[in-house]
Formats: structure tokens, sequence, C-alpha cells
């Protein structure tokens, strides 16, 4: 059995058909990366996965789960996490009270118990450990809103890995990076999968990031599935280097 099991989801808005029966496997500790050209319905299908959308046909299971009709706050509670392809934390906040409402609000959700010192303890041992898997404790009490805008997606990451999730999504970690941010985002991405096992997928562009990290790729294009292989057999795919071309994206 898969973590993740999608089988054969559909969306439509109105006449515009954004993802159709696209099917999608994923294997616990496996990092699948999702790549495909703007508008490719790469956020849509995110979206069904985690719940923020309803599919309008096909099945997602999760975990032995059929999550279809679980809302996105249950999913996240199950063990599945995601962020955003814009970055979403607190700005004004430091990197620590950050993650101290995510520790929290995942305490909360799974405990719903009032803090004893003991708890409190607790909290701040398990936001010390998300600071040094991070690579952030330099940080911890910088104002988020401060920090270079890999250090920001840094600290949305581990918000997410908070709720301990069994399954992170990433949309698009390294939008509108620069190089050294970029790399730095990927290396992070890669201790998380490699070191702490987790299972991942990632929509991105950034093929260096894509190429260097995922042990397989799915390609969508217009909504649908173009080709799936691992990076050497989609650097090699005649469909894919079609549907690239002419593609122009800003800013890369
Ligand atoms: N809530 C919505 N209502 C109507 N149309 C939508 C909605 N969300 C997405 N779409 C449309 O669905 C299609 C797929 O969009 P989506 O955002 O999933 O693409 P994407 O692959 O993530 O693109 P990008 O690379 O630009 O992030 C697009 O034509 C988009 O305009
Ligand atoms: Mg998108």
């Amino acid at each position: 059995m898969s973590l993740l099991e999608v089988r054969g989801v559909t969306q439509r808005f109105g006449e515009l058909v954004a993802v159709k029966d696209v099917s999608l496997d994923v294997e616990a500790g496996e990092l699948h990366a999702i790549i495909g050209p703007n508008g490719a319905g790469k956020t849509t299908f995110f979206n069904m996965i985690s719940g923020f959308y309803e599919p309008t046909a096909g099945r997602i299971v999760f975990d032995g789960t059929d999550v279809t009709d679980i809302p996105a706050h249950e999913r996240v509670a199950m063990g599945m996490a995601r962020t955003f392809q814009i970055t979403e934390v607190f700005p004004e906040l430091t990197v620590r009270q950050n993650l101290r409402i995510a520790v929290e609000v995942t305490r909360g959700l799974r405990l719903r118990l009032f803090s004893t010192r003991g708890q409190a303890a607790a909290t701040e041992q398990r936001i010390d450990e998300l600071l040094e898997m991070g690579g952030l404790a330099g940080n911890a009490e910088r104002h988020v809103g401060e920090l270079s805008h890999g250090d920001q997606r840094s600290t949305e990451i581990m918000m997410a890995l908070a709720t301990n999730p069994k399954l992170l999504l990433l949309d698009e970690p390294a939008a509108g990076m620069g190089h050294k941010e970029t790399y730095d985002t990927a290396l992070l991405i890669r201790r998380l999968h490699r070191k702490h096992k987790l299972t991942i997928v990632l929509v991105e562009h950034d093929m260096r990031v894509i190429f260097n990290l995922a042990d397989r790729i799915t390609v969508l294009a217009e909504g649908e599935v173009l080709d799936r292989g691992t990076p050497d057999e989609i650097a090699a795919s005649e469909k894919v280097q079609v549907a690239y071309l002419g593609e122009k994206r800003e800013g890369s």
C-alpha cells in the first residue's frame, strides 16, 4: 500500500477542467516532484490532495484511509502538511514565536489540554528541535519579516513540520528566490527527506532543484499526466521537451 493513492481526480471550474483524471501513488519515504508549465494544474492538484478543494471526480486515499470527504484540518491531524506557493508566516513575530504557534496548535489538535509546566517545557524542546532541523537556530529570536526569503521559507516549512506529518506537500518552495537561497532551500528539503525520512510531494519550477532531489517526477500539462518517471527518464522524454518548448516563465 502506498502512503498516498490518488485515483483519477478531476477538478472543474465551470467550463475549465483544471485537472483531468490524474492518478498518483507516493510510497513512504519517496520524494515525488510534480512539474509542468504555468497553469498545468499543479496547485489545483495539491489543493485536492490537501483538502482545500473537493474533487469533481476521483478518490484520494491517505495512509489507508479514504480522505476524499475529509476536511483539510482533519487531514492535517492525520499527518498531512502543506506549504503554499506564497509564504505564510507571521512576519512581525520571531521565528521562535512562529514555531511556538505551530507546535501549540498541533498539541491542541491532538490533546485538547491546558498547558502545564511540563507541557510548556516539552513545547520549548520541540521548538528547539525544529529550529535545529531547519537550520534556523541562529535566527530564533529575529522577526521573520527581517529574514531572507530563504529563511522565511525555512520557517514556514518547519511550521508545517511541527504537526509531525507523514506527508509534506511543498508548493514551489523556491519560488522567487535567487541562486543561493534556492540552493539552501534544496539542501533543507534534501535533509528532511534523506535524514528525517520524510515523504515529500514537491511542486517546483526550478529544474536544478527537481533533478537533484526527486526520486520520481510526474509531469502535468493542461491538467493531465504527460509523463512520469525517474529524473533521467524525464530528462530524456521527448513529450516533456515539447511541452516545455516556448514556455516563458517570469523570473526564470
Ligand atoms: N479557484 C479557481 N477558480 C477558477 N479557476 C482556477 C482556480 N484555481 C485555478 N484555476 C485555473 O486552473 C488552471 C490551473 O491552475 P493552477 O493554479 O492549478 O496551475 P499551476 O500549475 O499551479 O500553475 P503555476 O505554475 O502558475 O503555479 C488555470 O487555468 C487557473 O486559472
Ligand atoms: Mg501553482
